[in-house]
């Protein structure tokens, strides 16, 4: 049947919205994290992994990106991300024992699909797919898969897809973390915990719409704009200024706050809009001394700034007070406010949000 957008004005805000619901359907039922989660041959495949290599594009690129640090840090697994069209036409070399993790929303993405049949010519056996489409090429040719439970994505621009994705890598993280050793039991249903929680702290994050809606009118008056964050958080500066650009264009980039002062320090004015995600995590206080690089050249920092930093809104320092501070999961939740913000931004200068000229929703030719 037709699916309706009912009180929402655009598919891409309705998949904004539904985020807490598609997560939750992707979370898996069961409190212990068994490699089942990822199909019958995960037991057999997942003992004899080394590395992980993911290969994705556009937004899933960027969710492979997140995947690394948790990969690493929670599994001590060691990670590679590479975009699709760049690994499938270089000499690369293949580890057979290498996990090659394909990720996409449409598991029909002509580079990634042709990344994964490349890995496969070079040897590469243990193949996993995280997919929104169970019918879908990707799904069908990989020995391994996780759906997300996003339900159909519209929007170009992709959301609810998004933080799917990063659910069903996250329960990755903790699925090798748990067989290596370094996930113990009270870990694990601390982990699951944080994850069940995420529902709820999504509805806090979307209760901030209107907040962001005040500095959508500054936004759709620019040209440019930076996005910075640290470790978890670069990926979310990077998606957050891809969502802008996409459906709003205005030129966006992002960087890591501390690779600033090499190059993108040279462009902040009073013109250049800095939006900032501060969780409260291990290296708030680097990027606090970032952001007064920036303030100290004028620039107007726009902060998402999590509940306990202490980040307070004074001259040339905008702040939007996240709900509460996530730990491990703060990704999901902070690039809530920067897909909300891209969406509005794009209202205000009148976009086709849903339709942006010269992108697809799906790219099924090179
Ligand atoms: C297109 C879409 C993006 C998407 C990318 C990868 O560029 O506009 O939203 O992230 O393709 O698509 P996939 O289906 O492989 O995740």
């Amino acid at each position: 049947g037709a699916v309706e957008l009912g009180p929402y004005r655009h598919f891409m805000q309705k998949e904004i919205f539904e985020q807490p619901r598609a997560i939750s359907d992707t979370i898996p039922a069961s409190d212990s994290f068994e490699p089942k989660l990822f199909g019958e041959a995960a037991p057999a495949a997942f003992d004899e992994i080394d590395s992980i290599l993911i290969l994705a594009c556009g937004t899933s690129y960027y969710s492979g990106l997140t995947a690394k640090y948790w990969l690493e840090s929670i599994a001590k697994i060691s990670t590679q991300v590479e975009i699709a069209s760049e690994y499938r036409y270089r000499e690369s070399v293949p580890n057979p024992k290498a996990l090659v993790v394909v990720i996409s929303q449409s598991g029909e993405t002509a580079d990634t699909l042709a990344a994964l049949k490349h890995a496969q010519e070079l040897g590469h056996r243990h193949t996993l797919a995280v997919c929104n489409v169970s019918t879908s090429a990707m799904v069908r040719l990989t020995q391994m898969q996780f759906l997300t439970h996003a339900g159909r994505e519209i929007g170009v621009a992709s959301t609810k897809a998004f933080t799917t994705q990063l659910v069903g890598l996250f329960t990755l993280a903790v699925t090798l973390g748990k067989l290596r050793g370094y996930v113990d039991a009270a870990k694990e249903a601390d982990y699951v915990k944080q994850l069940r929680h995420l529902p709820a702290a999504l509805n806090s994050v979307l209760a901030l719409e209107p907040q962001i809606i005040a500095w959508s009118e500054e936004f759709s008056r620019k040209e440019n704009a930076l996005f910075l964050g640290r470790g978890l958080h670069y990926p979310i500066a990077l998606e957050g200024a891809l969502k802008l650009k996409e459906i709003s264009y205005i030129h966006a980039e992002a960087y890591p706050a501390g690779e600033l002062k090499h190059g993108p320090l040279a462009l902040v004015t009073e013109a250049m809009p800095v939006v900032t995600v501060a969780p409260n995590d291990a290296l708030l206080e680097k990027l606090k001394s970032n952001m007064q690089e920036v303030r100290a050249r004028g620039g107007q920092l726009y902060v998402f700034a999590d509940a306990d930093t202490k980040i307070v809104n004074e001259e040339g320092m905008h702040v939007i007070r996240m709900p509460e501070h996530y730990g491990m999961l703060s990704p999901i939740l902070h690039v809530v406010p920067l897909q909300l913000l891209a969406y509005h931004t794009a209202c205000a200068r009148g976009t086709d949000v849903d339709k942006p000229r010269n992108l697809a929703k799906s790219v099924t030719v090179e």
